[in-house]
């Protein structure tokens, strides 16, 4: 049986594929690259370059691939400030590219998905910690695009049978132990690498927007999980619908929230470098507190994170980041 992983080059794509291999499954991986590299992808999983848009594309995979257990979907994009200046980009890549794969899933017979969902389904949270059954009000265009995505799989199990579990992940980092696979987004975005790029001289400093937020010391806080945990998550998800479970969705955090100047301070350590920050104004739109209840997660798929300590995880991203200055440009990729 094949585990088929579209966006299987990206980021945390890439460590799922590399920990289902590692735990014997069959893999074959769908990416157009857009943003994703080639040299991430495991070279025990088979490789098929092409967009989820292409319905003939899809058909050729899926005629090769015919013992597909279920589909782990992550292709898609994920920039807010890009998907409030573009729209339909994110509507079009993420909704539309669901649709197509959706009725390939359908034609082709295959029953089981496994969504890369997010946090900003949930928009400006009412509680904290946020549980799966708060209410889902996007507050940008990407956030509303997976939420399209949810429902679009919630009516396409109760017409073909299709059963899913979305995902919801809050702030993923970290990279594979061995530093041999790990984070490289053009731009990127993400705290953590941002700070990293900064500690390793290529950025002058890091800007910390906010420090007047009704938190502990003023800063923006998020939960923040690694992302071999989150790739574990994925694999015991599928486990959880093959054993005939209903579709279902899930948080997966650590549950402990960090503020951004924690963070800052937990990379210092980690990393030995003075890492200059400096205060600037608040981001419009940046919440001030995300952090998830993820027992459901804990106690359903048996999910139980490796990582509980901010600094391992950031030691990880270290690791790849010091061994790989320039990302998968290191191994000759444009
Ligand atoms: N990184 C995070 O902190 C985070 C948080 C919440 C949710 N997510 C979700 O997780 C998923 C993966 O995130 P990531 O950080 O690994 O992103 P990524 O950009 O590294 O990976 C996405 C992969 O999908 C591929 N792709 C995109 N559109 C495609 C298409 N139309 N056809 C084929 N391949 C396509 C890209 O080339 C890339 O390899 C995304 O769907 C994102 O919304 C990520």
């Amino acid at each position: 049986m094949t585990v088929v992983v579209l966006g299987g080059a990206g980021y945390i794509g890439s460590h799922t594929v590399d920990r289902l291999i590692e735990k014997g499954y069959d893999v074959a991986v769908i990416d157009n690259l857009i943003t994703g590299h080639r040299a991430a992808v495991n070279p025990k999983a088979r490789f098929y370059q092409g967009d989820i848009h292409d319905r003939a594309f899809l058909d050729e995979v899926f005629n090769k691939e015919t013992n597909v257990e279920g589909v782990i979907h992550f292709a898609a994009f994920s920039i807010v400030p890009e998907s409030m200046k573009d729209p339909l980009k994110y509507f079009d890549n993420n909704t539309g590219g669901m649709i197509t794969l959706l009725k390939a899933m359908r034609d082709h017979d295959i029953k089981r998905i496994i969504f890369s969902s997010t946090a900003a389904t949930y928009g400006e949270p009412k509680q904290i910690p946020i549980k799966e059954t708060d209410p889902q009000i996007p507050t940008n265009p990407y956030g509303e695009s997976k939420l399209c995505m949810e429902k679009i799989i919630h009516w396409s199990d109760l017409a073909y049978g299709i059963k899913f579990v979305a995902l919801r992940y809050f702030n993923v980092a970290g990279a594979k132990a061995d530093g041999s696979i790990g984070e490289d987004h053009h731009p990127e975005t993400h705290l953590i690498p941002i700070i990293l790029q900064v500690a390793a001289g290529e950025r002058t400093g890091l800007k910390i927007f906010g420090t007047d937020y009704p938190t502990k010391d003023g800063t923006n806080v998020r939960d923040y999980v690694h992302v071999v945990d989150l790739a574990d998550a994925h694999i015991l998800a599928l486990e959880y619908l093959k054993a005939g479970n209903d579709s279902n969705a899930f948080n997966l955090g650590s549950s402990t929230g960090f503020s951004n100047k924690e963070i800052l301070e937990a990379a210092r350590e980690a990393t030995g470098q003075p890492i200059p920050a400096e205060d600037a104004p608040r981001r419009a739109g940046d919440p001030s507190t995300l952090i998830a209840a993820s027992d459901k997660a804990r106690k359903v798929l048996g999910w139980k994170p490796q990582y509980d300590d901010v600094k391992e995880i950031i030691k990880t991203a270290w690791n790849w980041k010091q061994t790989h200055p320039k990302g998968y440009n290191d191994r000759g990729e444009a």
